[in-house]
């Protein structure tokens, strides 16, 4: 076990001796003096921290933008970051987005230009050609109170023109980087950085009271205000199993540390609207960083995964040292307010989630106050076997309805066996009083959540019949 944590920054090869714990952010500002990352809302928010990562072993891969704020030290060893300052390869050299910024008027008190020049880096590394919907997803989670978007776009579509013009490779907008590689740990905080599965449940067992830390997006929220700290963390980001995504005929298995932006390129094709909403799951930043595991194991009843899983009826797998693998369907994982079925010495290893099937249906809808980086207020998702008009079969998961999670199980009754036409949808939707009791909060009210939820089963019903439904930002 070493002391320090090395890693690649802009090119150069470094070494730390800072706790593992402390945020990326910091580090980079008070640390390695690259302070044009900045800090913003210092929750995964606005961008403005934005920076480009590859994790370690991942050479070859690409770099992902991400939020320095609510990334840790812990999970950085051996990987490789771009900061804004290390965009152009050489100092004082602006890249091609940097330059059409400067010439758009994309900026204007600047604190947001850095954070947006990183992420539209990131993007034209990984698509040289975007089209007008990827340049504003690559934006979504970058948030400019002065400038207004119009000129940021401006900038980016002529960076990549220009970057088309020199017939650019991949990455061109980013200097090629080598890799560094070793293990972590520093004063007083250690972090563990198993490679294996076996590796993770040893230390699982050794440690039961240490963090296990995947993305962080939902972890080191707490980090940036100073007050949380975490003496032994494992991280999960490099074990084999976890990362892995296996595709067989009729199901996908995903490691539990596999991404949403990894996962997305699996569903896009066969579950569409399971695509839109991962799409709207935080932002490109979140997404490269926040993993499936991680969002079952927040066990949040706002989280955006659980509904759309436990509809297509997922099944997930937990394994320990001393009691091995157990796989439960997923609905069953979750027990009350984030608690679950997890015991301290467990891991969660994978998900599996049946692939589509002649004469099946899958919907989710996602109703949150904002389009874009929002949490849930309500989350619907529906799976159906027709035969012919007839439900044969039906899954109904909602998220924001309760304490966990949960199926409907009376409005499901409701359409099984009948057509679905907008009444069948009306009678489930009013059968969802005998499965759901909403919270009010913030969000919603119990009676705005209640009629929300009713809605979307008239809009799935409307949908299904080859209705055009125009819905506001949902
Ligand atoms: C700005 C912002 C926007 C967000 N938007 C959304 C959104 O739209 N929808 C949504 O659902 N969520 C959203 N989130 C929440 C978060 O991004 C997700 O829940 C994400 O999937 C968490 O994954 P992670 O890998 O970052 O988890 P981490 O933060 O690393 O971990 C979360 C929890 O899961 C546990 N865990 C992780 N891996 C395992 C494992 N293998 N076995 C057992 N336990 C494990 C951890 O110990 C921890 O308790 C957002 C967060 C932020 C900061
Ligand atoms: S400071 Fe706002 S996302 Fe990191
Ligand atoms: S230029 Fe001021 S916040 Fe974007």
């Amino acid at each position: 076990m070493t002391t320090h944590t090395s890693f690649t920054l802009n090119g150069q090869p470094v070494t730390t001796a800072a706790r593992p714990d402390m945020t990326v952010l910091d580090l980079l500002r008070n640390e390695m003096s690259a302070r044009g990352t900045k800090e913003g809302c210092a929750e995964g928010d606005c961008g403005a921290c934005t920076v480009l990562f590859r994790r370690g072993g991942q050479e070859g891969a690409e770099l992902l933008a991400a939020n320095a704020c609510i990334m840790t030290v812990a999970q950085i060893d051996g990987g490789e970051i771009v900061t804004v300052e290390g965009l152009g390869g050489t100092k004082g050299v602006l890249n091609a987005v940097q330059d059409e910024m400067a010439r758009n008027g994309s900026s204007q008190c600047g604190f947001c230009t850095p954070g947006i020049a990183v992420a539209l880096s990131g993007l034209l590394a990984r698509d040289p050609d975007p089209d007008e919907a990827a340049i504003h997803d690559a934006l979504a989670g970058n948030l400019c109170r002065c400038t207004g978007y119009r000129p940021i776009v401006d900038a980016a579509r002529a960076a990549a023109a220009r970057l088309k013009a020199v017939d650019a490779e991949p990455n061109a907008a980013i200097a090629e980087r080598t890799l560094v590689s070793s293990h972590t740990d520093a004063s007083g905080v250690t972090a563990h950085r198993p490679h294996d599965l076996r590796g993770l449940l040893k230390l699982r067992r050794d440690h039961p009271d240490a963090v296990l830390l995947a993305g962080g997006t939902d972890l080191a929220v707490p980090l940036a205000g100073y007050e949380t700290r975490w003496p032994v963390i494992i991280h999960t980001g490099h074990v084999a199993e976890l990362r892995a995504i296996d595709t067989a005929d009729e199901t996908w298995t995903f490691g539990a540390a596999v991404t949403w932006e990894e996962a997305l390129e699996s569903v896009r094709e066969e579950y569409p609207s399971f695509a839109t909403l991962i799409r709207r799951f935080g932002s490109t930043q979140i997404r490269s960083m926040g993993t499936i595991g991680g969002n079952i194991g927040t066990a949040s009843p706002i989280g955006d995964g659980p509904p759309a899983l436990i509809a297509l009826g997922a099944t997930i797998t937990l394994a320990s040292l001393k009691g091995g693998e157990r796989t439960m369907a997923l609905e069953d994982f979750f027990l009350d307010y984030r608690k679950t079925e997890l015991r301290a010495d467990e891991v969660i290893v994978s998900v599996t989630v049946p692939r589509a099937r002649q004469g099946e249906v899958m919907r989710t809808y996602k109703v949150s106050k904002r389009y874009d980086q929002d949490i849930s207020t309500v989350c619907g998702a529906y799976w159906l076997r027709m035969d012919g008009d007839i439900v044969g079969d039906v899954r109904i998961a909602y998220g924001g309805m309760a304490a966990t999670p949960k199926r409907a199980p009376h409005a499901e009754a409701a359409l099984r066996g009948r057509a679905l036409t907008v009444e069948a949808a009306r009678a489930a939707g009013a059968a969802l009083a005998s499965d759901f009791a909403p919270l009010t909060d913030w969000r919603g009210s119990d009676r705005y959540r209640a009629r929300a939820a009713a809605g979307l089963l008239e809009r799935l019903a409307r949908e299904l019949s080859g209705e055009t439904v125009e819905v506001m930002a949902l």
